[in-house]
């Protein structure tokens, strides 16, 4: 099968497309048949090696953390799906290789796929919509009528918490790039406020704040309301480990009030953003698709900036003979 692999960090140009062995469901494994998969912005620190303290790196890496697709085969002792079933779901937690025509996953990384979308249009989901949802709901404890600030508001993650902010009845704050003031008001913002003319010391007080950027902890913490809470979904990619290790002890002194987390979700979360989903309190918001074999491109335009939620991969629609 193919799979985007990279055999050293560098630029998005190490990205290729790779023939590789279709993997085997081992016992309560799915083999899904990848449809489409996002392109992830965490993974391109990774790519470029801004991680590399972090871990051996052993090659070659594989990409793509979220998938949707049809289930192919089922490992011993799975009894809940069958060949043929529409799903979607995430790679094991720190796992990689989605962008491939087959995964082998553990069941409990599955959800039925939403009736009301196609795979390729729900592939923007999976990891950004349980992230946006674990962090408003689980840690945040965000409620009707509290006023949420969402930092990095167009992006994959941000484009859903500004949704699920609305749903959930918050009054919501979407700071944002110049271009994007009003399609993110669009998407459901009550305001909208340009990233680069708006300093911390310019904002107002909020009950939550979601930061998908990193950078100026400190000054985007003071602008918390006495029993606000902000959760911490990034880095300062200039600085990462010490930003890593500075929000890290900064969140184990005050738990209450600042909020880090690795997105890991449950089985029950992934199936809760399928109702989500076809409920209509989120919908999926794709950038651009792209090819599999225009890999290294989707991550240049990431890398670039300015996108509008998710970058796809169509995987399905390349595969020969489809
Ligand atoms: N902890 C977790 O479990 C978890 C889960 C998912 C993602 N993440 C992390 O969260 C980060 C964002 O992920 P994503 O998928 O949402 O990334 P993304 O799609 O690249 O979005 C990032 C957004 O941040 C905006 N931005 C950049 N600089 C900004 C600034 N100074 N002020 C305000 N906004 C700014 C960008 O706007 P422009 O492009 O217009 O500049 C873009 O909309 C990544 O670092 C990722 O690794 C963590």
């Amino acid at each position: 099968m193919r799979a985007v692999q990279y055999h050293r960090f560098g630029p998005p140009e190490v990205l290729r497309v790779d023939e590789v062995p279709t993997p085997r469901p081992g016992p309560g494994e799915v083999l899904v048949e990848v449809w489409a998969a996002s392109v992830d912005a965490g993974e391109t620190a990774f790519r470029a090696g801004r991680l590399r303290a972090l871990g051996r790196s052993r090659f070659p890496r594989r990409v793509g953390g979220d998938f949707t697709g049809r289930v192919a085969a089922l490992g011993p002792g799975v009894t809940a799906w069958r060949a043929g079933d529409e799903v979607w779901g995430l790679m094991p937690h720190f796992a990689f290789g989605a962008i491939a025509d087959h995964v082998a996953v553990p069941e409990r990384r599955l959800a039925r796929a939403p009736k009301n979308l196609s795979l390729l249009d729900a592939a923007a989901l999976p990891s950004s919509g349980t992230t946006a949802m674990t962090a408003l709901t689980d840690k945040a404890g965000l409620v009707a009528g509290e006023r949420l600030l969402v930092r990095g508001a167009t992006g994959g993650v941000g484009s859903i918490a500004v949704q699920l902010g609305k749903a959930l009845g918050a009054h919501v704050t979407a700071l944002a790039g110049t271009r994007n003031l009003d399609w993110v008001t669009d998407l459901g913002a009550d305001t909208a406020l340009d990233y680069r003319t708006t300093g911390p010391a310019d904002l107002g007080r909020f009950d939550v704040i979601l930061d998908v950027v990193g950078t100026e902890p400190t000054a985007y913490r003071s602008r918390l309301t006495r029993h606000g809470r902000m959760v911490a979904l990034a880095f300062d990619h200039e600085h990462i480990l010490t930003s890593m290790v500075t929000t890290g002890l900064r969140a184990a002194l005050s738990p209450r009030r600042l909020k880090l987390f690795s997105n890991n979700p449950s089985a029950a979360r992934i199936a809760e953003l399928t109702e989500s989903v076809e409920a209509g309190r989120i919908r999926p918001v794709v950038d651009t698709v792209f090819p599999m074999a225009d890999i290294a491109e989707a991550h240049r335009r990431l890398d670039a900036g300015g996108v509008r939620g998710k970058f796809v991969i169509d995987v399905h629609g390349g595969r020969s003979g489809t």
